[in-house]
């Protein structure tokens, strides 16, 4: 935690401490020649340049010349599957055959191979290909990630992928934050095949009490898909870990249109994320009730499917976050440029919209858009300074890295 004055930015940011929805989305703060101060950590000012020349003022803050290029709000990764051992390049050779996602799933590869590979790793060796991530992350301008569990499918592993989150969260030279999510119900393992029921309950009988008594993860999540877990079997388990103070969150309506959005309106989810197929009544009933809908366009993109209705959703008022969904299968890519330009190309979102998606809007969908998604006094000082004052090049730049640094609570890492 620093103490840095930023000047002469051109600061663009949403506003706001809570999601914003429909219209709202689209509404940004431009500020020109501005300063935003950080005081330990925190947003202190934000305005126009001051002429400060109090006593000891610039002893005790870093200064940085913005020189006219953007400054905005660091972004956040709200929906990802980071902490996995091994890969699954194999896979993604077959499916360029033709093969697809559930077909490799359902003969045993995907998510159950990583849960392998997984298994016969170690704490060590899961946190240092971890931390690479998060170190690419961090160049793209992530300053908050959330991760997953879901690759252990057994009490052991499960926490041991939630200990290594928790321990490069606590990390004293930490870019990123992490927010953790228990996803024990991503697949069904092999030792419980054919007793998908009594896999949920051994979850909420025997797992998640232990999650949530080391204090492992915020957030519970399901693959509610056609296949994994149905409605039922996720509103029973998400019910549970309600009950034991987890938030909702639901991979919903991915691959078929199974009602998951739907699902996570009734349980009031933070966040229903992935809604390729979402119904328009349930895309409705998501708006109503304020779930915010994370889409992840690079997940469409890996697997040629079509893209989520991003436009009508906003459209029909909901608070639309984006994310990128790494994770060794479905979608090997963290790419926040890419993201962008997806989303902006095939979603019909605006750029505006899409600033407010990668920042307030991941806030919220991690409960945090009271501390973090914006650039305004009493929130956290994690920015991104872009090498360009036209913050357009963040999807028009396609697939490049406009970042020039990522500010992490003050403190600065040129990337
Ligand atoms: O969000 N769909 C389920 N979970 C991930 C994929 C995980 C994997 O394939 O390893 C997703 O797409
Ligand atoms: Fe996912």
């Amino acid at each position: 935690m620093e103490n840095l004055i930023i000047f002469n930015a051109r600061v663009v940011t949403p506003v706001g401490f809570s999601a914003r929805r429909g219209g709202e989305m689209g509404k940004l703060r431009i500020i020109d020649n501005a300063t935003v101060e950080v005081t330990d950590g925190t947003i202190t000012y934000v305005g126009e340049n001051r002429g400060e020349n109090r006593d000891g003022y610039y002893r005790r803050y870093w200064h940085y010349n913005a020189r006219g290029k953007c400054l905005l709000p660091g972004f956040v990764d709200s929906h990802t599957h980071f902490v996995f051992g091994g890969e699954r390049a194999e896979e993604f050779s077959w499916r360029l055959k033709g093969e697809s996602y559930m077909s490799i799933m359902q003969r045993g590869g995907g998510i159950v191979s990583t849960v392998k590979a997984t298994r016969a790793s170690n704490f060590v060796r899961l946190r240092s290909k971890a931390e690479g991530f998060l170190k690419q992350m961090s160049a793209m301008g992530v300053t908050t990630v959330e991760g997953k569990s879901g690759y252990g499918l057994d009490k052991e592993t499960e926490l041991l992928q939630l200990r290594v989150m928790r321990s490069l969260h606590n990390d004293e030279h930490k870019r990123v934050d992490i927010v953790s999510t228990f996803l024990g119900a991503h697949a069904v393992p092999p030792e419980y095949g054919g007793r998908t029921d009594e896999y949920v309950d051994y979850l909420i009988r025997e797992v998640m009490p232990c999650v949530v008594q080391n204090d492992l993860a915020e957030f519970c999540d399901v693959f509610c898909e056609q296949g994994v877990f149905s409605i039922g079997q996720s509103r029973r388990l998400l019910l549970a870990a309600k009950e034991m103070g987890l938030a909702l969150k639901l991979h919903a309506d991915e691959i078929v249109p199974l009602g998951g959005a739907g699902l996570a309106a009734e349980l009031s989810a933070v966040s229903a994320d992935h809604l390729l197929h979402a119904s328009d009544a349930d895309i409705q009933a998501m708006a109503d009730k304020g779930v915010v809908a994370t889409l992840l366009p690079l997940t469409a993109f890996a697997l040629k499917e079509p893209y989520a209705r991003g436009r009508e959703m906003i459209d029909a008022g909901c608070a639309v976050a984006l994310a990128t969904d790494l994770n060794p299968g479905s979608c090997f890519s963290g790419s926040i440029p890419l993201t962008f330009a997806l989303a902006c190309i095939y979603m019909k979102m605006s750029i505006e919209e899409a600033i407010t998606a990668l920042t307030l809007n991941g806030a919220a969908a991690l409960n945090r858009a009271g501390s973090i998604g914006s650039i305004e006094v009493g929130k956290k000082g994690d920015m991104v300074v872009l090498n360009t004052d036209n913050y357009h090049f963040l999807p028009y730049y396609i697939g490049m890295n406009c970042v020039n640094t990522t500010i992490k609570e003050g403190v600065l890492y040129p990337t």
